[in-house]
């Protein structure tokens, strides 16, 4: 089983607005669509896309929103066996997207809150190495439990949303962490906001036991720290319209080329050109690329 998503299902409310409400401020919208995502979902969508066998592993609610969240999934060819429905409502994602790209996003974790060590315990985990994606959009016990059952994998975590409250025992599970710039800001102190500073926060997650430590920086690309290499990326020059899942567009990418063996800073670069695509289209698993889009845009553009 080669690419395994442990994770989140949300169901995204998008209001396309002028600008971004400051607190307090109602803001007239220009425009509303439903669209399949949440962080896990949308990773295992962007795997899927770009060929790779994927299998998603989490919960649904028993709301309308259920069966659509795994149609998507599976119209991408992820497999959704391992995909429940719980009691409750499903994810949900509360975006407003405004005029350049840019967003804000309170999300509501719904059955995703539900997950728990039965879930951990329902991961297809054989001998054959796989790569096993996770985020923080379902309870921590149950990434830091999956993550030790999956010792003899590779696995890699996005720390979003950000939080602050991880134990010192979690960054040795983990072979590759990627925060964005918020959250390795959360995770270190450092204030994230240009390479040299996302390069000081990677080090020092990396010296909590983290082997490789990948920060995201939008625009700005990325940058990798690992025991041999430290390098930034920079990002592809596209016109953005909305960046609701370039992370997750991102990390798909990343698990598939890892995955075929491509070296770290390949990885990296053919992640980029998946998330490049996807800011180029609106919604979260709908702009997710195939393999062949991604392959045009390499061919004809250099970073
Ligand atoms: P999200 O939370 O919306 O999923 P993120 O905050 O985790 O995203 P970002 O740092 O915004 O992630 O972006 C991830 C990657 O996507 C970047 O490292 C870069 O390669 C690419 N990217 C993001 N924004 C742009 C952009 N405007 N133009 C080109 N590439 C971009
Ligand atoms: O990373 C983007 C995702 O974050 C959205 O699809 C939304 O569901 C939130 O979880």
């Amino acid at each position: 089983m080669p690419i395994l998503v442990f994770g989140s299902l949300n169901m995204d409310l998008v209001a396309q607005v002028p600008r971004l409400p400051q607190a307090g401020e109602t803001l007239l919208g220009t425009g509303f669509a439903t669209v399949p995502g949440g962080k896990g979902a949308n990773q295992a969508v962007a795997a899927a896309r770009l060929g790779a066998p994927t299998t998603m592993v989490g919960r649904v609610g028993n709301d309308s929103f259920g069966p659509l969240l795994c149609d998507s999934l599976r119209a991408a060819g992820v497999n959704t066996d391992l995909v429940v429905a719980d009691h409750g409502p499903s994810g949900v994602a509360l975006i407003a997207v405004d005029g350049v790209g840019e967003n804000q996003i309170v999300v509501v974790p719904g059955a995703n809150g539900h997950v728990d060590a039965s879930d951990v315990g329902r991961l297809p985990l054989t001998a054959e190495p796989s790569v096993l994606l996770m985020q923080f959009e379902i309870p921590l016990m149950a990434v830091q439990a999956a993550a030790e059952r999956a010792s003899d994998h590779l696995v890699i975590v996005d720390p979003a949303p950000a939080r602050a409250d991880l134990p010192a025992s979690f960054y040795g599970l983990i072979d590759i962490l990627t925060p964005n710039q918020t959250e390795a800001s959360q995770l270190t102190g450092v204030e994230v906001h240009d390479v040299a500073t996302a390069m000081e926060a990677a080090q020092i997650l990396r010296q909590r036991g983290t082997s490789i430590v990948i920060v995201k920086l939008g625009s700005q690309g990325a940058v990798a720290v690992s025991k041999s290499e430290v390098f930034h990326l920079p990002a592809f020059q596209v016109a953005a319209v909305d960046t609701v899942a370039a992370g997750d567009a991102f990390n798909g990418g990343l698990a598939v080329a890892l995955w075929e063996g491509q070296s770290l800073r390949e990885s990296m670069t053919w992640a980029s050109a998946v998330a490049a695509l996807s800011v180029m289209n609106a919604g979260a698993q709908p702009s997710m690329p195939t393999r062949e889009q991604v392959e045009d845009f390499l061919g004809s553009h250099s970073s």
